[in-house]
């Protein structure tokens, strides 16, 4: 949600947390603010509400000098997204000063305590509570040490949190903590300079060589030194991982937008999502992070797959592809359900936790849950070296690079190749899939990147998705329908819509509409269906006739050369034909664009749209 960053090192600090800031701006965007420090311990803290350009303007006006310092971009919790409440927040006479990503969940009782003992509160945010609560201890009980203040803290605080605090009197010092799943920590060093942030994103223009902190541990931060310990005071040996992510991946590499960028890059980051995992030759599938041997997979009654948003979407086509191709019965679970439903659990269970970030507080939480009930756990994600990717047993990384459009794009059709390896495998192993079906997927999969980026191209070259945002940026409701695997892209195309231009979009099972949506259809509320030709084209045809008949304006999802739905339909958002498995992956394409240039039509800033924040470490 929110974001952190932290330097120290030789440099002007300023610029440099303002650009991590910067590539961070996408976790949240209602304030930021950042704490300049010199090396006499003199403070600068500059604080603006609103998006990041208003900070930058200040601290431009102001030239904070100074180089070690801490910043953070905020989506607020705790109190309105005005500058009173921005990060760092700090101790009563300044002299700590704390920014934090998660929420202090006894921060009433907390800050009763703290004005007990006189303690005054400026803001309305849990984090200064932290501030506080480290400048008692520092003074009481922990004898001007900073880092034992900040365990005394720590362990009076109930919720996930990821904190970085600094104090004027210890100059060439940061530290930083984590206690449960709140969003990441990512540190590293380079000679002479050490670097903080809640995403790798805002340092790998420094250094590739990161660590992520574990729950529960700390890292007492100098130039080109970092310290691991738990938070009871034993030290941890944390070796760095090399990171292939490039900096100029995490770039917008001269699109508009990231959302742009990211839904132009689907042809490559869906060969990437194929890297490693196809045997062509055997026409067999390989997925050696999986850690399940063909005995447990044999054995294995149910998967459940557990997810948030658009990952919970592609969990709903998992399912589909599950029960056709690996014959196992499979649950779809919204993650924060899951977590609080005192759920059925069993050995011969496999949970299957999907998440672009693996930082989404409840898929973490239920996640674990499963683990804890003795399910055997893999994690379908993102961002390696994430929280996820270390409590599950086994791992398919999607390999979709960056994704920093807030609304999730690649990592959504990554997340389907890797849910279509997953059955293919799993049906490999089993003997359940024989080697004619396997290699005619396998052909499928090796196809698929080539047939997206020529529906992408020639969605650029057409120009049609900007001319249809010409004609519906101003409609206020959508209806997306479809059946089957396609009912789930329905829903993937209704959100996209819904988060990015606000524009009200509802996902429906195409067969129910007559059990009530069709009450809604008239000449001013458009539908889309996604209506390739698969097993379900016929009824998705009496959809549209139906829809057609009560003047209804209709846009269709439709396979390249579909003469019918070309002549029923108002508008045809053509998709080649494909193997039907394939097909929901190209379908998604289309809604992606339509938002997109509905939202770019509005004038909207679609990497950062309202209320919303990338990765949701909190609940
Ligand atoms: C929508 C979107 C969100 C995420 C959801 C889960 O475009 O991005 O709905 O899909 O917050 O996030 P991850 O996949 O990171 O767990």
């Amino acid at each position: 949600m929110c974001g952190i960053v932290g330097y120290i090192g030789e440099r002007d600090a300023a610029p440099i947390l303002l650009d991590g800031l910067r590539r961070l701006e996408y976790r949240g965007y209602d304030s930021a603010g950042l704490a300049v420090m010199d090396r006499a311990g003199a403070v600068m803290v500059q604080r603006a509400a609103g998006k990041l350009g208003n900070l930058a303007q200040r601290v431009e006006a102001a030239h904070p000098q100074g180089d070690a310092g801490i910043g953070h971009t905020r989506w607020a919790t705790h109190g309105p997204p005005i500058e009173r409440n921005a990060h760092p927040h700090s101790s009563p006479d300044g002299a700590i000063l704390v920014v934090q990503n998660g929420i202090v969940e006894n921060f009433h009782d907390l800050r009763a305590e703290l004005r007990a003992e006189g303690y005054v509160f400026l803001s309305d945010t849990d984090t200064e509570v932290i501030a506080h609560l480290i400048h008692r201890f520092y003074h009481n009980g922990c004898g001007g040490d900073l880092e034992w203040a900040m365990r005394c803290a720590l362990a009076r605080l109930h919720g996930p949190n990821a904190i970085v605090a600094m104090s004027k009197d210890q100059p060439r010092r940061l530290i930083a903590a984590r206690l449960g799943h709140a969003g990441g920590v990512a540190a590293g060093e380079r000679a002479g300079e050490a670097f903080l942030a809640s995403d790798m994103p805002a340092i790998l223009s420094h250094t590739d060589e990161i660590v992520h902190l574990e729950s529960g541990q700390m890292a007492v931060v100098e130039p080109g030194r970092i310290r691991y310990s738990t938070l009871s005071g034993d030290a941890v040996e944390r070796r760095p991982v090399s990171v292939a992510w490039t900096a100029a991946e995490a770039d917008k590499g001269g699109y508009a937008f990231y959302m742009e960028k990211e839904i132009y890059e689907q042809a490559a980051s869906l060969t990437a999502a194929l890297r490693g995992h196809l045997d062509v030759e055997n026409r067999r599938v390989e997925l050696a992070a999986l850690n399940l041997d063909a005995g447990k997979l044999a054995a294995l009654r149910r998967v459940t797959i557990l997810a948030c948003g658009t990952s919970y979407y592609a969990g709903l086509i998992g399912k589909h592809y599950l029960e056709r191709l690996a014959g196992v019965p499979v649950e779809v679970d919204y993650a924060s359900e899951f977590r609080y439903r005192q759920p059925l659990v069993r050995s011969d269970d496999l949970a299957v936790a999907i998440t672009q970030s693996g930082e989404t507080a409840d898929t973490l939480a239920a996640a674990e849950l499963a683990k804890e009930r003795g399910a055997a756990t893999a994690a379908i994600v993102n961002v390696e070296g994430s929280q996820i990717t270390r409590l599950c047993d086994g791992v398919i990384p999607m390999q979709a690079g960056p994704e920093i459009g807030v609304a999730s794009t690649k990592a959504f059709t990554a997340a389907l190749v890797d849910l279509l390896l997953l059955a293919i495998y799993i049906g490999q192993e089993t003997g359940r899939l024989d080697a004619e079906q396997r290699g005619e997927l396998i052909e499928a999969l090796l196809a698929l990147p080539g047939m997206a980026g020529a529906l992408l191209d020639e969605a650029r070259r057409s120009g049609r998705y900007a001319r249809l945002a010409e004609t519906f940026h101003t409609s206020r409701n959508f209806l997306y329908l479809g059946r089957g695997m396609h009912y789930a892209i329905a829903r993937e195309g209704a959100l996209k819509l819904k988060e990015i231009t606000y524009i009200h979009a509802e996902g429906y099972p195409a067969g129910e509409m007559k059990h009530g949506p069709i009450a809604l259809i008239d000449e001013e509320w458009p539908t889309v269906v996604v209506a390739p030709q698969d097993r379900v084209y016929d009824k998705m045809v009496s959809q549209v006739e139906q829809i057609k008949a009560r003047r209804g304006k209709v846009l269709a999802v439709a396979s390249e050369g579909d003469a019918y739905l070309a002549g029923a339909a108002d508008y045809v958002l053509p998709i080649p034909a494909a193997n039907e498995f394939i097909l929901p992956i190209l379908a998604v394409l289309p809604l992606q664009l339509f938002a997109y240039e509905i939202a770019r039509r509005k004038g909207l800033d679609v990497d950062q749209p309202r209320n919303l924040a990338k990765s949701v470490t909190v609940e």
